[in-house]
């Protein structure tokens, strides 16, 4: 399975998720403001993937002796909608602090440690997501799933498609129906290309066919990830997510949601907090640098919505299945010790 993103010697290496599938190039971060670039311009993404990159940021930023807050505030600024930036930033944070009084050496080393360990986990985490949610996947179906919430938006294995390999090792036999996901495409770049290495049969559609599929009978379930959940299970995800999940309730077709508990977010009651990141005019009026549309046109550009958590009919976590009332189903769950 690809390498999404590693801590070496000569900096922190992330596979360039821009230039897939035509290139399989890597890019190394060797300081802070270098990951943090690499996270606002979509070298990583994926909520867990950036996480992870954030923590192996500050990691390179107190190896590099910056300004500790300066550092944790460059990487925070980079995309609002992830809860999972703030949680990785927070939980080094929380280490920094305890490291008081230590030699410089140590509490470098300490860093590195706790970033690496990051990136670690979001692995077993995902393989853990993947063997709660395989049960869930009906066999000899399709699943359909939107934008990449697989090996390369995580450390490794992916959420929703994790719970998709999951599945086929547990002996299912099913396929994928792959939206293209505009603007930035990372259904037809990254999820395709991903689940072609692997061998998984892979169907490519564009997001306005979604709702044709789901009515046709062909589709088992639907499975995608998250950015953030919040408190009463609205989930913020990839830009279309939405529209999938209300075509799938009205087709009778299941909607899963798989996400690690570092993606919750119970401090925000409802969807209506999540903040929605607005990208760049430019990645609707141009695909691969080519303007597909006229000049100086008005454009908007959300690069997510929010499910309602009444479309959504479980979240696959690493701690098990939950269904509403999410009230009380997240709230059992917590939000872990780290
Ligand atoms: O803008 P992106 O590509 O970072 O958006 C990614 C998604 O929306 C994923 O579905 C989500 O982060 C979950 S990744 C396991």
């Amino acid at each position: 399975m690809v390498e999404t993103i590693q801590w070496t010697t000569d900096g922190v290496v992330m596979i360039d998720q821009t230039r897939l599938p035509r290139e399989e190039q890597y890019v190394t971060c060797r300081d802070y403001r270098e990951v943090a670039r690499a996270i606002r311009d979509m070298i990583i993404r994926g909520a867990p993937a950036i996480g992870v990159a954030a923590a192996m940021g500050v990691a390179l930023g107190v190896q590099e002796g910056a300004d500790f807050e300066t550092v944790c505030d460059t990487l925070a600024r980079t995309r609002p909608t992830a809860v999972n930036l703030f949680w990785a930033i927070d939980r080094m944070k929380r280490l920094y602090a305890s490291l008081d009084g230590l030699d410089r050496a140590h509490v470098v080393a300490r860093m590195v440690e706790e970033a690496r360990q990051i990136r670690l986990e979001d692995i077993d985490i995902c393989k853990a997501i993947g063997s709660h949610g395989a049960s869930l996947v009906p066999d000899g179906k399709t699943v359909l799933t939107h934008c990449n919430a697989g090996a390369l938006a995580t450390a490794g294995y992916g959420t929703a498609l994790g719970v998709i390999r999951a599945a086929i090792e547990s002996g299912k036999r099913i396929d994928v129906f792959a939206d293209e996901t505009r603007p930035f495409l990372q259904g037809a770049r990254l999820t395709a290309w991903e689940l072609q290495q692997d061998g998984i049969p892979t169907t490519l559609i564009t997001d306005n066919m979604a709702g044709h599929f789901l009515h046709s009978g062909r589709i088992g379930c639907v499975v995608v990830g998250a950015d953030r959940i919040a408190a009463n299970g609205d989930v913020a995800n990839k830009v279309g997510t939405y529209s999938v999940a209300v075509l799938a309730k009205e087709n009778n077709v299941p909607f899963y949601v798989a996400a690690p508990i570092s993606t919750l977010d119970l401090t925000l009651a409802s969807g209506d907090g999540i903040p929605i990141e607005q990208r760049a005019a430019a990645e609707v009026t141009h695909v691969f640098g080519v303007a597909i549309a006229p000049e100086h046109i008005r454009v908007e550009n959300p690069a997510f919505d929010v499910t309602p958590a009444r479309y959504v009919t479980a979240i696959i976590t690493e701690r098990g299945v939950v269904r509403a009332p999410y009230e009380h189903s997240l709230a059992a769950l917590g939000r872990g010790t780290k």
